[in-house]
């Protein structure tokens, strides 16, 4: 066996055995039903090779992870000028946070609170229909992971739809302040549709690789080199709300949680990884996802902190 398969192997034994795995999220039924012993992970490495244990094969709701895709797509479409509607400084408030937006005059903090993915889903909205712009998320993504068996789950979306009201809150609040150029109903229609992605851990692994390659997916140069490097900057310093600074200190990698319990985690020029365990910790973040990154990053090496990291 490979060393790393054994590694992943180890690790999801561990997880197992874990008793504290946190809190499914419970704010609609489809995510509240999902079992908490739930526990895959997967790991592409630079060399193009696939490492699986657990899981690792069943589609999740990728939620908040979506916004990493939605990032990206944004500054393709309006490049720099992005950061005139949305910051890059960690919030240190929770996801869902409203408090910050009326002293900083409807700016979001960074585009991976709710706040800020609201406007880069206004950015990428523009003057389209929302299954436009729903549709080119969606062939984003499997294009990025190889896999058109990709979807998005529909019960998820209507659910968000129907208890989002603090999203519909942030949304009119920015619209307030003219941050918000498009329909309320419709921004937030295509953010639910986002957030509703299923994806595996091995397709988000694989969907991962061009931040892990410098811009290059499966070879091809999908953004700049210098956008990929940006973006895993806002990831290792946003990525986890008000747990970023402790994911950095643990884990030392950019990385994107979700509500559904998946992270995706960026190695550069070493590895994509994605793990998913459903149960959250307060932060809304995966408590085992984040335990089997760190105790991967122990066995590895890979945090970008090493000293020798990504030397030859
Ligand atoms: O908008 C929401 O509240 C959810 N659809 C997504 C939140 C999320 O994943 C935050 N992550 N930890």
């Amino acid at each position: 066996m490979d060393s790393l398969d054994r590694i992943l192997a180890e690790i999801a034994a561990e997880m197992r055995g874990m008793e504290h795995r946190g809190k499914v999220a419970d704010y609609i039924r489809p995510l509240a039903q999902v079992p908490v012993e739930k526990f895959g992970i997967a790991v592409v490495t630079a060399k193009g090779e696939t490492h699986l244990a657990g899981d690792a094969e069943e589609a999740f709701s990728i939620q908040s992870i979506s916004k990493v895709f939605a990032l990206t797509l944004a500054l393709g479409a309006v490049g720099d000028q992005l950061w005139k509607r949305v910051g890059r400084e960690p919030s240190g408030s929770a996801f869902n946070s409203i408090v910050q937006l009326e002293n900083e005059h409807g700016i979001p903090r960074n585009p991976f609170i709710n706040a800020g993915a609201i406007v880069v889903t206004d950015v990428l909205l523009g003057h389209h229909q929302p299954r436009e712009a729903i549709g080119q998320m969606l062939r984003f993504v499997r294009e990025l992971a190889g896999d058109d068996s990709i979807g998005i789950d529909e019960a998820v979306a209507r659910a968000e739809q129907d208890t989002g009201f603090r999203n519909k809150a942030l949304a009119n609040y920015m619209r307030a302040f003219g941050n918000i150029e498009g329909e309320v109903d419709l921004v937030l229609g295509t953010y639910f549709h986002y957030c509703a992605l299923a994806m595996s851990c091995r397709q988000l692994a694989l969907a991962g690789r061009y931040l892990m390659d410098g811009g290059l997916s499966n070879g091809h140069r999908l953004i700049t080199a210098r956008r990929a490097r940006r973006i895993n900057a806002v990831m290792m310093s946003c990525g986890h709300y008000d747990n970023s600074g402790d994911f950095a200190y643990r884990i030392g990698l950019p990385g994107k949680s979700g509500v559904g319990g998946g992270i995706l985690a960026v190695a550069p020029g070493i590895a994509s990884i994605a793990v998913w365990s459903p149960g959250l910790n307060p932060s809304g973040n995966s408590q085992l996802g984040q335990i089997a990154l760190e105790r991967l990053v122990q066995r590895t090496g890979w945090s970008v902190f090493e000293p020798r990291f990504g030397a030859p």
